[in-house]
């Protein structure tokens, strides 16, 4: 183990990509949802419009999910198979070490269902860094240790990869991961 605290056998099960997370070919993508499920803006926004209408349906059905749980649809017009909807914590609204479970929650139930699912790969936007306001290096830390946890005691799913919408968020991740591209 290098500095990051993560084996390289895991850290070869997860990948740091730039960009448009409705865009990647995954088992499943993570929606960074709010507690209705009914859509919103952010990545919530993007992941409705790119999978058309039949995914707020299907989300209807569901009756909402509470902060730290998650909830699995169909990935419907997605190239994705599979949303996995959670809702992260409004940063402002917990003490810090609250946020901080309540986000690595988010990570952890994300992953249980995927497994559940016997999904091999998963792709997870910055939970709650955008208008939950969640600081991103902290958020980063609290994603990073719970997947590298996951992964070294789980084999599914296979492949963690964190989409990141910036290039100082890749960045980001792959210092904390120990990933050199
Ligand atoms: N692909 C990947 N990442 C994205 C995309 C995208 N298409 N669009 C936005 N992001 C990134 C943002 O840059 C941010 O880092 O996703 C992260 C999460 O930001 P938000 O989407 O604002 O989500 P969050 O902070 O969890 O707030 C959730 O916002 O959209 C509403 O309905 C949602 O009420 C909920 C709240």
């Amino acid at each position: 183990m290098d500095g990051t605290g993560i084996d390289l056998i895991v850290r070869e099960r997860m990948k740091v990509v730039e960009g448009d997370i409705t865009r990647l070919d995954v088992d499943a993508i993570v929606n960074a949802a709010n507690s209705s499920l009914l859509g919103g803006g952010g990545v919530d926004g993007a992941i409705h419009r790119a999978a058309g209408p039949g995914l707020l349906a299907e989300c209807r059905s569901l009756g909402g999910c509470p902060t730290g749980e998650a909830r699995i649809t169909g990935g419907h017009e997605l190239p994705a198979r599979h949303v996995i909807h959670t809702v992260g914590p409004i940063y402002d609204q917990h003490l810090p070490v609250e946020a901080a479970r309540l986000l690595r929650s988010c990570y952890v139930e994300s992953l249980r269902l995927a497994e559940e699912a016997g999904l091999e790969t998963i792709a997870f936007p910055g939970i709650s860094t955008g208008v939950y306001h969640y600081p991103k290096t902290e958020a980063c830390a609290v994603a990073a240790s719970a997947a590298a946890e996951w992964l070294a005691a789980h084999h599914l799913p296979r492949v963690v990869t964190f989409c990141c919408f910036s290039v100082a968020d890749a960045a980001l991740y792959r210092a904390r991961l120990g990933i050199v591209d």
